[in-house]
């Protein structure tokens, strides 16, 4: 354990520090930001370490990419207690909570083949959120409700 005077994961200088994510949940939200090591950025992650709030947490950071607000509410799907954290020059310039929103559009795909979202016509898949955590979201076209790990393959 690291003492309570350390940091687990060293300050970053530029970037994101997504932080209070639920703990064992870091690569989920690596996935979902489709970051897998391979586009060289550099990534540290922190799991299960203790939060000063409750529990325990995962922290990941992401050095010198500042997140768009559409990558942060595709965390809030996977991390809805999640903190983004905006670094410039070391110190924390912007903090936002993830919300995750009551209806979802154009984030997901619909899982049922014959979904009429799935059709040629140009329908805007649209979700309801039933469940933050597990997640849990009902089409609003054919009702199939999909959990989280029928959104992450998506990505
Ligand atoms: N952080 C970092 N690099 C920086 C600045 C901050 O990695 N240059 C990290 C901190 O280690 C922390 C998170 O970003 O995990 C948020 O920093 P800060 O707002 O300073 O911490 P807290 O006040 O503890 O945040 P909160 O109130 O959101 O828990
Ligand atoms: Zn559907």
């Amino acid at each position: 354990m690291a003492g309570k005077n350390e940091l687990y994961v060293k300050k970053i200088l530029d970037g994101t520090v997504i932080d209070h994510i639920s703990a064992g949940h870091s690569l989920d939200v690596l996935r979902i930001l489709g970051i897998d090591g391979k586009g060289g950025q550099i990534v540290s992650v922190a799991m299960n370490v203790e939060s000063k709030k409750h529990g325990k947490k995962d922290i990941v950071k992401i050095q010198g990419k500042e997140l768009n607000p559409g990558e942060v509410d595709k965390i809030a799907l996977v991390a809805p207690k999640a903190t983004i954290n905006i670094v410039r020059n070391y110190n924390v310039v912007e903090k936002k909570k993830v919300k995750l929103p009551s209806i979802l559009k154009g984030i997901v795909k619909c899982a049922n083949p014959s979904c009429v979202s799935n059709a040629n016509e140009p329908v805007n898949p649209i979700f309801q959120v039933a469940g933050d955590e597990p997640l849990r979201i009902k089409c609003h076209y054919c009702g199939r409700i999909l959990e989280k790990d029928d959104i992450l393959k998506q990505f």
